[in-house]
């Protein structure tokens, strides 16, 4: 065996900034200073302002990450006591639905408080409206008393058309109207807002002492106030990068390889006969999905990926972040021959694929590492078509559609597919297109050396192609 040393994963990445003024020793899986950083980021503003859909992101992407986080929203433990309130029950001089709505509060930041005593629970999110400085003074005080710093978050929003289109979009369907006319139920909920304005006080001077950060007019302008340590900087860049415009992300890896054929895996092979067949399909499947949207292409910096674009017709980048996960001594290795040279760590890799890594190469979790800077310019762009690797992929695909460390890793994405990703207000749509050029199969289940092999046709849904199927995920 050569000799190879295999650090430990996640300790090859360094924060770029570190905790002001605190030592701590313990790194997570990006090298994120845990020890002594727990976060209280609390939602702010007016109904109908995109907080619950902020909060959903940040947890999601949060997790993508291995930082364990959590969202804690208050309208659901409201709903406990009162499922379908009207909007009287919002009016301040409602007494007995201000005793509902404090006691819904103090129950989720109670259960929060309970929640971060677990170690490695580094991020909760507050989703309410927080919309009072007293109430926002009542969680910052609570949270000073158990050691949890707290980053408010305001969306800040006078749009009256982006705010009706929110409203019809979520809040008709939302359970406090289930069953219910859609019309009264957009009337009754501009009703609601209605009494939240009486009372709101926006983030201001008066609460320099806060650590906040207010995006007004989904970032239009983003004020950031006391932004401290590492993990509130990455939030809040995060955060500076989200818009909502309507958009999709098409992924699909490179047509297949001549190592696809042979079984080898990683290497710099050119396609084959029937990965030039699929790259030459490709421009015909994606203009069937996007018309005449208008797309930039992303590839890898490996031969199959720019072949398998080259005849599409748009303007195209290639990325270093997008080549394929590295396999180290086993680059250009079957699995077969790999289960025969390195038999422990064949094993390993099956026991815990998401953490392996090859000798001298990478696992998955040092792949969604390098590829955060790729999430990020995703967030921040429009319609992107990504033409990149099995691994590399599902990475991505995890990333929006929620998929845990255990599963992503075994997830099957058959050459010669395109998937059309469409994030909508809480979830992500999926669809798949097959062409119909048949492929290899490069999918290998647990414990399985099989050589690739044709896809079964039964296996290749949606044959012929065109056909689309449509899934959600978080
Ligand atoms: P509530 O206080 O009733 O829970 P909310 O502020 O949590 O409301 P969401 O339920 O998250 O609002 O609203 C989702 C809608 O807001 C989606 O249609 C989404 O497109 C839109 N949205 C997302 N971000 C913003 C933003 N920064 N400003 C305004 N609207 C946004
Ligand atoms: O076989 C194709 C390929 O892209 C290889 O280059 C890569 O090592 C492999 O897939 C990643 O898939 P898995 O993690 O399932 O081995």
């Amino acid at each position: 065996k050569p000799e190879l040393s295999r650090s430990p994963p996640g300790d090859f990445m360094r924060p770029a900034v570190r905790t002001r003024g605190k030592s701590s020793s313990k790194t997570n899986g990006v090298g994120v200073q845990v020890e002594d950083t727990r976060i209280c980021v609390v939602m702010v503003g007016l109904p109908a302002r995109g907080k619950s859909l902020i909060a959903q992101k940040v947890v999601r992407y949060l997790g993508w990450l291995s930082i364990s986080a959590k969202c804690f929203n208050v309208g659901s433990y409201r709903r406990t006591n009162t499922p379908q309130p009207n909007a009287s029950f919002f009016d301040t001089s409602n007494k007995e639905g201000e005793r509902l709505r404090r006691a819904a509060a103090e129950a989720a930041v109670t259960d929060m408080v309970k929640w971060f005593k677990s170690p490695g629970n580094l991020i909760a999110i507050l989703d309410a409206t927080n919309s009072t400085k007293d109430r926002r003074r009542w969680i910052k005080d609570r949270c000073d008393s158990e050691g949890i710093e707290t980053l408010f978050v305001e969306s800040k929003c006078d749009e009256e058309d982006l705010i009706m289109s929110n409203i019809i979009e979520v809040k008709t369907t939302s359970p406090d109207y289930s069953g219910q006319d859609p019309e009264a139920a957009a009337k009754d909920f501009r009703e609601r807002i209605r009494m939240y304005e009486r009372v709101y006080e926006t983030l201001d001077e008066d609460e320099a002492d806060l650590t906040y950060c207010k995006i007004i007019n989904v970032g239009e302008q983003v004020i950031i106030n006391r932004i401290q340590d590492y993990l509130q900087s990455r939030v809040v860049y995060y955060l500076m990068n989200l818009h909502i415009k309507p958009r999709s992300i098409w992924i699909s890896r490179h047509g297949e390889s001549m190592f696809n054929v042979t079984g080898q895996i990683g290497g710099d092979a050119n396609l084959s006969p029937r990965g030039q067949r699929y790259a030459e399909e490709l421009p015909r499947l994606v203009r069937n999905s996007a018309g005449d949207t208008p797309l930039t292409v992303w590839t890898s910096t490996l031969k199959r990926t720019a072949q398998t674009a080259h005849h599409l017709p748009y303007e195209k980048l290639s990325w270093k972040a997008l080549d394929e996960l590295d396999s180290g001594v086993c680059d250009g290795l079957t699995y077969a021959e790999i289960e025969q040279r390195y038999p422990s760590d064949f094993a390993a890799r099956d026991a815990d694929k998401y953490n392996y890594r090859y000798l001298g190469g990478e696992s998955y979790r040092d792949v969604v590492i390098r590829l955060e800077p790729i999430i990020m310019e995703l967030e921040r762009s429009e319609n992107i078509l990504i033409v990149t690797h099995q691994a590399v992929l599902r990475c991505i695909y995890a990333y929006f559609m929620g998929s845990s460390q255990e599963q992503s890793p075994w997830m099957e994405v058959p050459l010669h597919t395109l998937i059309r990703l469409t994030p909508r207000a809480y979830k992500t749509e999926e669809e798949r297109m097959y062409a119909d050029v048949p492929a290899v199969s490069t999918w290998r289940g647990k414990g399985s050396k099989a050589a690739h092999a044709d896809t079964p046709e039964s296996s290749r849904r949606g044959s012929p192609a065109m056909l689309g199927q449509v899934k959600e995920g978080l």
